[in-house]
């Protein structure tokens, strides 16, 4: 059976979402398909290469994700192959994609008969094996699908598209996140204030998601990208990608832990994007050949 999950962008939010601020965040249309074919024994294929179980290294999430499925439901053995649209470590959530597909895809072969929620259970706690931390966001939204305000978990719809550039630095969470503590705890009386104002450009933001108010949320990702480079999470790479896209006349910010990572856009950008696209599902294609990926 192929199973896909989608991928994810914060349009508003990262790091403040970290201290309790709101967050805006999508699934996106590019998608991760996995498929899984009951077998005598664990063989994994992905653009990485081909192993069995493997834990501990390129293919840690598919890996755990079995492990956690087989806890239950039995799987003798089973064969995986992947095939993503989604850039890997570059803050689009492939890891959470991969993991979700993975686990729709096997409740889907053994008859498991597991809902969305079970789904998301499992995907959280392999977040967790791997990672040791991490919110349960990517999980969330990759499962779930759709478009979405956090703490709240409120669903909302837009019809807005965007446009992404990888800037080709590896975005490393953990570590953007240790750094903005560390400024926090430094400089309190300056960084408790921005972490304020991202929350208010998160709610407006929301808003003019809804009302697909492309020129506010140009205003706003401008504001935001300001705030971001302010705690220290922009890089020259990433000044020197939004320069670019604001002199062309768009806006451009940061999105995920930044460090690197990807750029998100109201235009020309590398990869286009549209937002509240559908969670978890099973594909009635067998074939790879009738993917259209
Ligand atoms: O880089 P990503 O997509 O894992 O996003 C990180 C978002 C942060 O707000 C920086 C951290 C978090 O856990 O919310």
């Amino acid at each position: 059976m192929i199973a896909s999950a989608p991928g994810k962008v914060i349009v508003f939010g990262e790091h403040s979402v970290v201290y309790g601020k709101h967050a805006v965040v999508s699934a996106i249309n590019l998608r991760c398909y996995v498929k899984v074919k009951k077998s005598r024994e664990v063989r994994i294929t992905s653009s990485f290469g081909t192993t069995g179980y493997d834990f501990a290294g390129k293919h840690a999430y598919i890996s755990h994700a079995i492990r956690r499925f087989s806890e239950v439901c039995e799987v003798g053995g089973v064969e995986v192959e992947v095939r993503s649209d989604i850039p890997p470590a570059s803050g689009l959530g492939s890891s959470a994609a991969v993991t979700v597909a993975t686990l729709g895809a096997l409740n889907a072969e053994f008859n498991a008969g597991l809902g969305r929620e079970e789904i998301f259970e499992l995907a959280r706690k392999v977040e967790l094996d791997v990672q040791g931390i991490g919110s349960g966001t990517d999980p969330f939204v990759s499962t779930f699908g759709g478009s979405w305000v956090l703490p709240e978990k409120r669903r909302f719809h837009t019809d807005l598209e965007f446009e992404v550039i990888d800037s080709g630095e590896t975005s490393v969470t953990a570590e953007m996140v240790r750094r903005v503590r560390e400024l926090r705890d430094a400089y309190p009386d300056v960084i408790l204030p921005v972490l304020d104002a991202m929350d208010a450009i998160a709610v407006r933001g929301a808003e003019a998601l809804e009302r697909n108010d492309i020129a506010e949320i140009s205003r706003l990702f401008r504001m935001n990208q300001s705030l971001l480079r302010a705690i220290g999470v922009s890089t020259p790479e990433i000044d020197r990608i939004v320069a670019r896209v604001e002199e062309a006349g768009y806006s451009a910010k940061i999105t995920g832990a930044g460090g690197g990572g990807c750029v998100l856009t109201t235009g020309m950008g590398e990869m286009r994007i549209s937002l509240s696209a559908e969670g978890v599902r099973v594909e009635d294609f067998e074939d790879w050949g009738s993917a259209d990926n």
